[in-house]
């Protein structure tokens, strides 16, 4: 990783190692044809979550997924993406054997059924799973946790902690072996019991868990384009993940959970969950870490991280970030819609320059 400093001192082009996105949601069809060039712009390689409609279950499924993905992207981009499954009461351990031996499938999607969009398919009960986390165990394949309990009486901002404690510590003791990434984590104590725990257990942090605490979605009105799951934690929580990500602890690592919905069911009397940060996400993570004097570990967290947990080897090439004012669009097009980016209208500092070095 390289600075380029101005004569004041002030840091004006960063240059890093082409980064990852470890959790992706990039939809199907159109939509997903209008999002996937936005990632592909900014990362090498992405873990595209299975929650379509109908989930990504089975291996052939990911595969016809995956070429679907590659054809949609536009001509030029240099982007892999890999493949998850959806786990299921009724997940074949074989394909997970299958899918680990020739790599067409990186890792297995836990969603406690009804956690959050498209997640009606998700598990009911973990102990219909067992022997598909004992292959997982086997295998080395991560599982990638939701990590929200469903239960109503819950209340909404605790269901992650009360996952820890329901749900991923019973599920760590049963299968000590199981390689297991905390999505999108958003609390304190989860950022905590990562930390605690051994070399097995990771954690994705996104750009808007770290730049805005759940005063954002009551701003001035109630703002649906703040809103996703887990939603976000009041600002202790965000101070927490700020540290663990800028901490250089390996098992932190950049995953977006860029989450694209039209504008209209966003704008809506019942709002989807998801913001949508794909075309500018390098940009908001480093303004994050940049607040925290910690642009030197932005490689770390996004580059080099998580594709070290990932067992993949790291990117060769790099990307330049520079310093440059600049307002993120209100809304782009959509499959025939608009969509609007997170921080829609507000100006950020940096900007990635494009297009990437050709190493
Ligand atoms: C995601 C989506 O829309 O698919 N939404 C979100 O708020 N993050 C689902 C998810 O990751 O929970
Ligand atoms: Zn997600």
């Amino acid at each position: 990783m390289t600075d380029t400093a101005s004569a004041h001192g002030t840091m004006t082009a960063l240059t890093l190692r082409r980064p990852d996105d470890w959790h992706l949601h990039l939809r199907d069809g159109e939509a997903m044809a209008s999002v996937v060039g936005a990632t592909a712009a900014q990362f090498a390689r992405a873990i595209v979550m299975p929650n379509l409609k109908p989930p990504v279950t089975t291996v052939a499924q990911a595969l016809a997924y995956r070429q679907r993905i590659l054809a949609a992207l536009p001509a030029g981009s240099r982007f892999e993406p890999l493949m998850t499954l959806y786990l299921t009461d009724t997940t074949d351990p074989a394909a997970i054997v299958d899918g680990a031996r020739d790599r067409t499938v990186s890792a297995v999607k836990l969603y406690p059924a009804g956690a959050t969009t498209n997640s009606d398919a998700g598990v009911t009960d973990l102990r219909r799973c067992t022997r598909v986390f004992e292959a997982m165990q086997a295998c080395g394949m991560p599982l990638l946790v939701h990590g929200e309990v469903t239960d109503p009486e819950v209340d909404v901002f605790d269901r992650e902690a009360v996952f820890i404690d329901r749900v991923l510590e019973p599920l760590r003791r049963d299968f000590p072996a199981l390689r297991i990434v905390f999505e999108h984590i958003t609390t304190r104590e989860a950022a905590q019991y990562v930390a605690a725990a051994g070399d097995g257990i990771g954690a994705t942090i996104t750009a808007h868990h770290l730049l805005y605490n759940r005063n954002a979605i009551f701003r001035g009105g109630l703002r649906p384009h703040w809103y996703c799951l887990p939603v976000l934690k009041r600002e202790s929580h965000r101070e927490a993940l700020v540290a663990a990500a800028v901490g250089g602890d390996p098992r932190f690592f950049l995953g977006t959970d860029s989450a694209p919905h039209p504008a209209r069911l966003k704008e809506h009397a019942a709002a989807c969950a998801g913001c949508y940060t794909a075309p500018h996400a390098l940009e908001l993570y480093a303004t994050a870490f940049e607040r925290a004097g910690a642009l030197d570990r932005l490689q770390g967290f996004a580059a080099d991280h998580g594709a070290d947990f990932y067992r993949l080897p790291r990117n060769t090439g790099t990307i330049v970030l520079e310093r440059h004012r600049w307002t993120v669009p209100d809304a782009l097009p959509f499959a025939g819609d608009s969509i609007v980016p997170l921080a829609g209208g507000e100006t950020l500092e940096w900007r990635l320059r494009l297009p990437t070095s050709t190493a």
